[in-house]
């Protein structure tokens, strides 16, 4: 099977796999990871084929969905790849990808960057500025106004706003509104970029989403 066929056959398997699933995760979130990973891609010096089959698969099975089960994914990627006939050392690859893209996955649980990266390529780099790219700018608007209703949570709620000094258990326990999660992750995403590229796109669509939080409190207060 040529490499054509491998990711014609990824893209199948992908969209079969994920009929269904929420708007944050479904097929189109794939195809837009995908499609800014080859475009990310065209600027450096990395194995397409890598970074084809691992945008496709990145989202295979996510750990949120699988009661936090963090290897459904990855195991699901190296059969499918295997199914495929593909080289144990591009499957291999491949799956290190999937368990090492998520924004977790780089940080330890008190949301610090860890100190040693358990794997990192350049591959992986590319495939996780697309990933990134896609919880920015409109879509990432979006996207996070979409997880918080899935969530049952407030759009925004300023007794609960991201820049009041609330000890932690209080802010923990108080389900915390949409709107933070701009300043907790979305807001932080453009200093994490790895790839020129990815940063130039990210720096747009950071600016878009200041704008938007701008826009958003000037309604609030009804001064528009
Ligand atoms: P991915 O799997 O694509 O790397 P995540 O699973 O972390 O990303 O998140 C999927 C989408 O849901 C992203 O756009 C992210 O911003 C959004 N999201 C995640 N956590 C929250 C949250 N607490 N509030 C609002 N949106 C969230
Ligand atoms: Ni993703």
């Amino acid at each position: 099977m040529n490499n054509i066929e491998q990711v014609e056959q990824t893209i199948a398997f992908v969209k079969e796999t994920l009929q269904g699933a929420e708007g944050g995760h479904d097929w189109f979130h794939i195809q837009r990871v995908f499609n800014n990973s080859l475009l990310i891609a065209k600027d450096e010096k990395v194995d397409i084929q890598i970074v084809s089959l691992s945008a496709l698969l990145h989202d295979i099975a996510d750990s949120k969905f699988h009661g936090g089960n963090e290897s459904v994914g990855p195991q699901m990627a190296r059969e499918f790849l295997a199914s495929l006939g593909i080289k144990p050392s591009v499957i291999d690859h491949v799956v290190k990808i999937i368990e090492n893209i998520s924004f977790k996955s780089s940080l330890d649980s008190k949301g610090e960057k860890k100190v040693a990266k358990r794997f990192n390529s350049l591959e992986l780099q590319v495939v996780q500025d697309a990933d990134r790219l896609d919880a920015l700018g409109a879509i990432g608007i979006a996207r996070a106004f979409n997880y918080g209703g899935f969530k049952g949570r407030e759009l925004y709620n300023p007794d609960i706003a991201p820049n009041l000094k609330m000890d932690k258990e209080t802010y923990k326990n108080s389900k915390a509104p949409t709107i933070n999660h701009f300043y907790e992750k979305l807001l932080l995403l453009k200093n994490k970029m790895n790839t020129a590229g990815g940063r130039k796109l990210a720096l747009e669509r950071h600016q878009f989403m200041l704008d938007y939080l701008q826009q958003f409190y000037n309604e609030w207060n009804g001064s528009v």
